[in-house]
């Protein structure tokens, strides 16, 4: 195909299949068929999944898992996890229930300010800008009045708004940015909105503004937008115990209790020195924080970009959790911003979203933030007590070796013959199919491969 299509976006989702099909699949009966296939039985449904994005065709599936056993705050919760990674549900539900018997999770909501901007150029003298700008932002809050209006009746709004200065790093560049408090909402509509209006009342006031020359007039509005990084909008999740009540934990290993808990430790300061193993570190802590966003509705792209900066605000990225060992405690501490939201958004209109809000017994944000924290607090905990004890291929090869057996489509005997032998061998393709071919061959010698 040498030509760009012309008008993909109006074709029906029909037309869309049929066209993708015939260009790029090798088997373009056989894909169409997929297609359609894993679309949702009820038309209604399916018209709301369309209604996320653009040039839908087919829906993408993945499991939907429950952690059960997360005691936060006192509150006991099984909590809805989406991902595809084998091991990951397992692990969560297995550090829940470690911590359910030693006091459970605890989480506190450190702010919940969200931040947007609006990049501006301007020549002229910094000196007199800054010098009107208390009237800028006067005018600048009460020329969203009406979009902010319903926001504060809810108690939140605009928190604060200010003029940065960055001249000496890009010639004429200035920012306005301003905090805000959305409740419950995620609030990067509204967030977005109140800004671009920002730009807008700036640019009036500027022309209006009878203490400015001509060429001051002038202002060149770059861009508004919300910033995805949120470092007032933060909540710290821990759990604390004695270091003897690793004890029998730490039996099974052939360790004492106080050995396993600085064993513990020593690797969660190693992720705090060394960005190589901080990354694998908080892509752990990721797998179980993302899942649950996924899960409520929320957007994981933003909860990771902004969690991967706040890992490096001092300059080096960093673990996100920290392990300390006091006077016998033992206290492993996950602090992570999370800028989400419990109502509007995909948490209203995903049906399965709208269901695991429920199942979390419809949280308010700063219930949920502590969830959230928790279960990445969680699965850290899993990923570190495998890594520095049995490493974490045993947990794992179990579960890859239920799925390459499900791709063989192994019966359940072959299942059975094939999770005994595989204990004591390596797990991997080849040698779980000649395993299960081994099986398969008829008296007269030939395979038997379905
Ligand atoms: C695998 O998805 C996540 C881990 O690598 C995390 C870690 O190493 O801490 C197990």
């Amino acid at each position: 195909m040498s030509k760009a299509i012309d008008g993909f976006s109006k074709l029906n989702k029909q037309q869309k299949i049929e066209w993708l099909t015939q260009q790029f699949a090798p088997d373009p009966g056989a894909t169409a068929c997929d297609f359609e296939q894993w679309q949702h039985p009820d038309p209604g449904v399916q018209k709301i999944i369309d209604g996320f994005t653009e040039n839908t065709i087919s829906n993408y599936t993945l499991p939907y898992s429950i952690a059960p056993n997360f005691m936060i705050n006192g509150r006991v919760y099984a909590v809805p996890m989406v991902i595809e990674e084998s091991s990951v549900v397992a692990a969560a539900s297995s550090a829940a229930k470690f911590w359910f018997d030693r006091g459970g999770f605890h989480a506190e909501v450190l702010g919940t300010v969200k931040l947007g901007q609006v990049h501006f150029r301007w020549v002229g003298d910094p000196g007199k800008l800054k010098a009107l700008f208390p009237g800028i932002r006067e005018r600048l809050i009460a020329g969203s009045e009406d979009l902010t209006a319903n926001m504060r009746q809810r108690g939140g709004g605009i928190r604060d708004i200010e003029l940065l200065d960055f001249t000496h790093a890009e010639p004429c560049y200035y920012q306005i940015r301003a905090s805000f408090e959305t409740c419950n909402s995620m609030g990067a509509n509204f967030i977005n909105s109140v800004l671009e209006r920002f730009g807008d009342t700036l640019e009036q006031y500027m022309t209006e503004c009878d203490d400015l020359s001509d060429a001051e007039r002038d202002v060149d509005i770059i861009m508004a937008i919300l910033s995805n990084y949120t470092p007032g909008c933060v909540v710290r999740a821990w759990v604390e115990t004695p270091i003897a009540s690793f004890e029998a934990l730490a039996r099974q290993q052939g360790m004492d209790a106080a050995a396993l808990a600085e064993r513990f430790a020593a690797a969660v300061r190693i992720a705090a020195i060394d960005p190589y193993r901080a990354t694998t570190h908080n892509k752990g802590i990721f797998n179980g924080i993302d899942a649950v966003i996924l899960a409520t509705g929320n957007d994981f792209r933003a909860i990771e970009a902004c969690g991967h900066t706040y890992a490096c605000r001092d300059g080096q990225y960093r673990s996100l959790s920290r392990c300390t060992i006091e006077n016998g405690i033992f206290r492993f501490e996950l602090e992570i911003p999370l800028a989400i939201g419990t109502v509007g958004g995909l948490t209203a209109l995903h049906p399965l979203a709208k269901r695991s809000l429920e199942l979390l017994g419809s949280p308010d944000t700063p219930e949920l933030m502590c969830i959230v924290a928790s279960v990445g607090l969680a699965q850290n905990f899993a990923a570190v007590r495998s890594l520095v004890t049995t490493g974490i291929q045993q947990g794992h090869m179990k579960m890859h070796l239920t799925n390459i057996l499900h791709h063989l489509g192994a019966s359940d005997e072959e299942c059975a013959a094939a999770q005994f032998h595989f204990q004591k061998q390596t797990v991997s393709f080849s040698a779980v199919r000649a395993f299960i071919d081994s099986r398969r061959v008829s008296p007269e010698g030939t395979s038997v491969r379905p």
